[in-house]
Order: structure tokens, then sequence, then C-alpha cells
């Protein structure tokens, strides 16, 4: 579906100017800069040979269309990938790939600080078709070796972890999971392709909640997954087989939002690293949790592979315990209660990690991740402090 993709978009430019231009060529449709958003089922055939043979670009509405080709194609440009299908959630990207490529009987390295709801998924859904799953340390690296078995199919990384945000060794992980003929997928929804390209490290199938920073204004639910070469057929059938297609308008909207991210995410790591930094000499705060910070224990492998940071972080509050967490996030007034991020809009979430099995810590306090909006870092900073203030009460 984004195979044959706009070359305007892959070349050596500027990501701005990459974001700016991928995906779509103005002059397929008259000229118009957007591509059109083409509401489909039904594709009519010239005639029975060409219906019999399949013989044209689009055959029916579920297997692509102007419009997901075009956002397919731009995150191809970004991703490096091969191929990229569009579906209706960022938690589908997660499981429409695990679908395509685990079976009975296989066995589901995932990483302990996984995303809650893809945990869940493996834990009921895969575990009820037959898959043997188990959970491993985020600072594993090389060491997954001990791991791995005959029937390992999948290594599932996320990175930086959901919620405490260790980073994982991508390209050491990749190497030992290829040489036991294991794939690697990757969630690298914090990063975005902007600032960290995961095929280039070894990942062989990239995975993003687009409802974050390429949509960027909580309006949306979409997910990407981008496929190497050699996995790039697979999921693409997989993707048809069940029949996960996303709506015109959320794809529409998703590619706008992609057009303006790299100036969005700029301002995003300005103001969340400011903040950070800020929070690390605040009295309430016992550390936070943000590897572009020089003091997070994997600073320095974040500044290996990744080239930017994006707008959320957590804190851990010095001592206390749900009544001082929950007094923190009541009295926030710019802050709003809620779950996901990206959008241009500041959140405050409480952190529950009991769903873990080695990933637990310890922490001094409870966690609260916030996700740092597009609002002014100074107005932040004092509804912060109301927060601290309350919980320190
Ligand atoms: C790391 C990560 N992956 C995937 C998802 C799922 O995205 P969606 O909300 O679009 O289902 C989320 C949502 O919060 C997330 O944080």
């Amino acid at each position: 579906m984004a195979k044959d993709g706009n070359e305007k978009g892959s070349g050596k430019m500027g990501i701005n100017t990459r974001l700016a231009h991928s995906g779509n060529n103005p002059h397929d449709y008259f000229g118009f800069v957007n591509p059109p958003v083409v509401h489909a089922s039904t594709v009519l055939y010239r005639n029975a040979a060409a219906m019999a043979g399949r013989s044209q670009k689009y055959t029916y509405g579920t297997r692509g269309t102007p419009t997901t080709d075009a956002l397919a194609q731009a995150i191809d440009a970004l991703e490096g990938s091969a191929g990229t299908i569009v579906v209706p959630s960022g938690l589908a990207a997660v499981t429409i790939p695990l679908l395509a490529f685990v079976s009975a009987g296989d066995h589901l390295l995932i990483v302990d600080s996984v995303y809650h709801p893809t945990r869940n998924f493996a834990d009921t859904i895969l575990k009820r078709l037959g898959v043997e799953v188990e959970y491993y340390d985020p600072h594993i690296g090389a060491g997954i070796a001990a791991l791995i078995k005959p029937n390992t199919k999948v290594v599932f990384t996320e990175s930086p972890a959901s919620n405490t945000f260790e980073v994982q060794d991508i390209p050491a992980i990749a190497k030992v999971a290829h040489t036991a003929g294991a794939i690697v997928m990757m969630d690298n929804t914090w990063a975005t392709p902007l600032y960290f390209r995961p095929l280039d490290h070894g990942v062989d199938i990239s995975i993003h909640a687009a409802t974050k920073y390429p949509a960027g204004h909580s309006d949306v639910l979409l997910g990407t997954v981008s496929a190497n070469e050699s996995h790039w057929e697979q999921l693409y059938e997989s993707f048809c087989t069940l029949g996960c297609c996303a709506g015109p308008d959320d794809v529409y909207q998703v590619l706008r939002g992609l057009r303006t991210m790299g100036v969005r995410l700029e301002h995003h790591q300005r103001s969340a690293l400011a903040i950070a930094s800020w929070l690390e000499g605040q009295k309430g705060v016992a550390r936070v949790l943000h590897p572009a910070l020089p003091s997070h224990p994997d600073h320095d492998l974040w500044k290996r592979d990744f080239c930017g940071s994006s707008g959320i972080f957590s804190i851990v509050l010095a001592g206390g315990g749900q009544k001082e967490q929950h007094a923190f996030l009541d009295a926030l007034r710019i802050f709003g209660l809620g779950y996901s991020w990206g959008g241009y809009e500041s959140l405050a979430v409480p952190v529950w990690l009991g769903d873990r099995v080695v990933a637990k810590g310890p922490y001094e306090g409870p966690l609260i991740r916030l996700q740092i909006g597009l609002e002014d870092v100074d107005d932040l900073k004092a509804d912060i402090l109301g927060g601290l203030a309350a919980a320190t009460a």
C-alpha cells in the first residue's frame, strides 16, 4: 500500500522540509496541495479481466486508498520503511503486528515496562491463543540472550519505558534476537521517527500511536505500523485479512498534523526539558525521570541513540502515598487529569506500577506522569508549584 511513495519526500532534505512535502504529490490531483479524503468501500473495475486479475492499484476500501497511501508514504519517508499500514488506534498498531507474526506455541518476550494495554492484550488474547508470554527487564540489553528459547518468535520493545522512562539498548537486543531468528518490534511513540528511527537500529517493525504527536490535538485515534522489506508482505497481508483499516477523516487529520509535528515537537521538547530540570531542584520532588536529563541513569544510552526528546516524563514525590499523589493532582489548574499525551494541552496522571513483575522500582514516593503541552512554561511551573505545595502540606 505504501510501496511506490513520492520520492520528493524521501531524500536527504531537512526534517521539516520532509514533513511538509512527504506523502502525496499535489499534481496527482490537479495541483491541490492536500490529497483528497477518499471515502470508499467499492472500487470499480473497467472490465471482468481486470476484476479477475485484481490488476489495478486500488481494489477495495479496506486495502488502501489515496488518502491512506498519502499518510503511509509520508511515514515511510520518515521511518525508512518498506511499507506502512494505518490502523484505527495506537493499541491496534500494537495488536495487529503481534497477531500477524505470533502463533500458538511461540514464545513472546515483552519489556516489563510496556504500555499497560499491550500487556493486557498479551496476557489475555495471546495467552488464550496459546502464545507463551514472558516479561523482561528494560535494562537487559544483550543479556536477553539468556531468555531466548528455540520458540522465541518476537522480542517486543518500548523505549523509553511507559511511565518510568528507562531506555533500552535496542541495537544490542536486536543483534541477539536476530541471531536467534526472532523478530524485533518497537513501540516508538515517545520519540516519533524524528528523534529515533527504529529500523536504523535493527528493529524490524516500528509501531506508533499516531494519536499522540502526529495527530497533536487530542481529537483523533490512529496507529501506524512500519516494516522493513523482509517483514512488509506478511504485515500487509495480515492487515488485509483482519480488516482493521482506519477511517479516511482520521487518516487525513493525522497527515495534516504531521505537517506541523516538527515545530510542535521542538516546543514540547524545550518546555519539557526546562520544566524537568527546574523540578530537580524543587522541594517535595525526590527524582525526575526524564532520559534527556544528565542525572537519568540511562542518559548516556539515550544520548547515543536518540536525537531528541519529547514532552512527557515522570516525577517521583519525596515520600508519601496515594493521599499525597491525589493532593498534587487535585491542586492542578492548567494540567488536565486525563490519559493520552502528545496534544497541545498539558496533562497529569497518577502512575500505577502494580502490573510490573521486574521493573518496579524502588521509588521514594508516588509517581506522577506529566505531559507538557504548548502553554507558557512559567504558567505550567506555577501550576506544578501549587501541586507540590498541596502534596507536602
Ligand atoms: C506508548 C503507547 N503506545 C500505544 C498507545 C496506544 O495509543 P491509542 O491511545 O491510540 O490506542 C499509547 C497510549 O497512551 C501509548 O502511550
